[in-house]
C-alpha cells in the first residue's frame, strides 16, 4: 500500500519508476509505503517509512522552482531506493536513477563546475549508482566528448519499420513483411515525398546534415531497386551514414552493392547470439552459419560494421553468452553493442523474470564489459530501457576511433534531428534554451501512406 501526501503527488510517477526498480520482488500487499514532507521554513524535511523501516533527510530550499523541484524528486527516489533495498535486501546497479540516458546526469554535473573524478563518488553517494555503473557512465562520456557539434548541422534519420518476420524478444514497432508487402512500394513513394520535402527546408533553412542513420525494423527487408530509390535521394555531402541491415536472411549481394554505391559508411549485421537452438526459440529464423556468411559477404565492401548481441536470451547460460561474445571478438568487428534482454510484464517472455532475480544478466554484462577491454573495445554509448524488468543497460562498444556519431548525439539528445517514416521522431534541440520539442510521425504504415501531406507539414512547423 502506497500513501503519498497530496502536495507530493506531483512526484507519482518518479515514486512509482523506483518502486519498478524492485518489480521483480515488490508486492503491494507486504509493503505499507508512507511518504511525507515537512515544511520548516527554508527546509524541508522528507520522510518515507516502510513498514518498520524509515529514511529522512532534511533539504534546503533555494526559492528556485526548477532546482527545488529536482532536488525534492531526488531525495524522495533516494530514500525510497534506500528503504526499498534495505527491505529486499538487495541493492541495484543503478541505484535510485530510473532515466533512460544515466549520461545526462554526468553532463549536468560538469555543466555545474564538477569534475570528472569526482562524479563517480557523487553518483554512488547520492544516487545508490554501484562504482562499476558510476565508472562505466563516466566512461562512456569521456569517449564521447570527441564528437563536437556545431550549430547549423543536424542529423537524418529513416525508418523502414519492416521486418522479414517478427522476433519473440523485439521491443521495438515493425511490421511483418507478409501482412505489409501490398503497401510498402506506396511506402517507399511517400518516405521519397517526405525526405525530398525536408531536403528543400534544410536548404532553404541554411542547415547542413552531418550524420544519418536508417533504422528500423530491418531496411534490408526492403528490395535492393526499393533501397536503391530511397537512397538515389541522399545527393548531398554526410559525415556518416548508418544502414542497420540487422537479420542477417536480409541481406545478399545486391542490396550491399547498392549500399557501397550510395557511400554508407556503416552497416549492422546482428546475430543476437550465436546459439542455434537459442536462434529458433526467439524467432530469429536465420542460423549462426548465416550470419558468418552474410558477415564474410560484407566484409568485402568495407564498411565499418557493428554487431548487436543480447544478454539474457531464453534459456541461455553465461556459458552460452561467453562463447556468443568470444566468437564474435574473434570476427574482430568495428563495434559490439551489447544488449540485455527488455521484458515487460505482459511479454511473452515472462519465464524469463526468475533469471532477473539473481546475478545471472549482470555478470554476463560484467564479463563483456572486461573481455571486450581486454580487446581493446571502448564503450561510447548507454542507454536504458523504461517500465522493463531488470533495468540494465545497453551499451555501444568500439575499437580504434570507430565510433557511430550518430548514436551519441541521438542518445544524448545534444542535436537535432529530422526523422523521416512511419514512427520516427523528430527533436528539435534548442541548446541555448537547454530545451527540445519532438514532433513524432503516426507508428502505421498505412496511416502514414494516407497522412504523409500532414506528417511534412507538422515538421516544417517544428523546425519554423
Ligand atoms: C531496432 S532493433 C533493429 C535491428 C534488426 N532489425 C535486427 O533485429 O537485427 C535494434 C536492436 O535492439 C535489440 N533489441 C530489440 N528488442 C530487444 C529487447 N526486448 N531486449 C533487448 N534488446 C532488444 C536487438 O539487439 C536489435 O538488434
Ligand atoms: S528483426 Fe529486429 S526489429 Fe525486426 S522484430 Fe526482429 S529484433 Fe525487432
Amino acid at each position: 500500500m502506497l500513501k503519498i501526501q497530496e502536495d507530493l503527488l506531483i512526484y507519482e510517477n518518479d515514486i512509482n519508476d523506483v518502486i519498478h526498480i524492485f518489480a521483480q520482488y515488490y508486492n503491494d500487499d507486504e509493503c505499507k509505503i508512507e511518504i511525507q514532507c515537512k515544511n520548516t521554513g527554508k527546509f524541508r524535511i522528507i520522510d518515507i517509512v516502510l513498514n518498520n523501516i524509515s529514511y529522512n533527510e532534511e533539504i534546503e530550499i533555494l526559492d528556485q522552482i526548477l532546482k527545488d523541484k529536482r532536488l525534492i524528486k531526488r531525495t524522495i527516489k533516494f530514500l525510497l531506493y534506500k528503504a526499498l533495498s534495505e527491505f529486499y535486501n538487495i541493492s541495484m546497479p543503478w541505484g535510485s536513477l530510473t532515466g533512460v540516458r544515466p549520461s545526462k546526469l554526468v553532463y549536468d554535473m560538469l555543466d555545474d563546475g564538477i569534475k570528472m573524478e569526482e562524479i563517480p563518488y557523487l553518483l554512488n553517494q547520492d544516487f545508490a549508482v554501484s562504482k562499476e555503473k558510476a565508472n562505466l557512465i563516466c566512461e562512456v562520456v569521456k569517449n564521447q566528448l570527441e564528437v563536437k557539434l556545431k550549430d547549423e548541422e543536424v542529423d537524418f534519420y529513416i525508418n523502414i519499420p519492416i521486418c522479414p518476420t517478427r522476433c519473440s524478444y523485439c521491443s521495438f514497432i515493425s511490421s511483418e513483411y507478409e501482412r505489409c508487402k501490398k503497401y510498402i512500394d506506396d511506402y517507399v513513394l511517400s518516405l521519397i515525398k517526405e525526405i525530398n520535402t525536408m531536403k528543400e527546408m534544410i536548404k532553404a533553412k541554411g542547415l547542413r546534415i552531418k550524420n544519418i542513420y536508417m533504422g528500423g525494423g530491418t531496411p534490408t527487408t526492403l528490395t535492393s531497386e526499393q533501397l536503391n530509390m530511397i537512397l538515389s535521394t541522399i545527393d548531398f555531402p554526410f559525415k556518416e551514414f548508418t544502414v542497420e541491415c540487422g537479420r542477417p536472411d536480409t541481406i545478399t549481394k545486391d542490396k550491399l552493392e547498392v549500399l557501397k554505391n550510395h557511400n554508407i559508411t556503416r552497416i549492422s549485421i546482428n546475430p543476437q547470439t550465436l546459439n542455434d537452438k537459442t536462434l529458433e526459440i526467439i524467432g530469429r529464423k536465420h542460423t549462426s552459419e548465416d550470419f558468418y556468411n552474410k558477415y564474410n559477404l560484407a566484409k568485402n565492401y568495407d564498411f565499418t560494421i557493428n554487431t548487436d548481441l543480447i544478454a539474457g536470451l531464453p534459456n541461455e547460460t553465461f556459458e552460452d553468452f561467453k562463447l556468443t561474445l568470444d566468437k564474435i571478438i574473434e570476427l574482430n568487428p568495428n563495434n559490439i553493442t551489447i544488449h540485455t534482454l527488455a521484458v515487460k510484464r505482459a511479454s511473452v517472455l515472462i519465464q524469463n523474470i526468475e533469471n532477473l532475480k539473481d546475478n545471472f544478466i549482470q555478470n554476463m554484462v560484467e564479463y563483456a564489459y572486461d573481455k571486450l577491454k581486454e580487446n581493446y573495445y571502448k564503450p561510447y554509448y548507454l542507454y536504458r530501457q523504461k517500465n522493463m524488468l531488470g533495468l540494465y543497460e545497453n551499451v555501444g562498444y568500439f575499437k580504434g576511433s570507430d565510433i557511430c556519431e550518430f548514436n551519441v548525439e541521438s542518445m544524448e539528445e545534444k542535436m537535432s534531428i529530422i526523422a523521416c517514416g512511419a514512427g520516427a521522431i523528430s527533436k528539435r534541440i534548442f541548446r541555448d534554451e537547454s530545451r527540445i520539442e519532438r514532433c513524432a510521425n503516426v507508428k502505421q504504415i498505412t496511416d502514414y501512406i494516407v497522412r504523409i501531406d500532414e506528417m511534412i507539414e507538422r515538421k516544417i512547423d517544428l523546425f519554423n
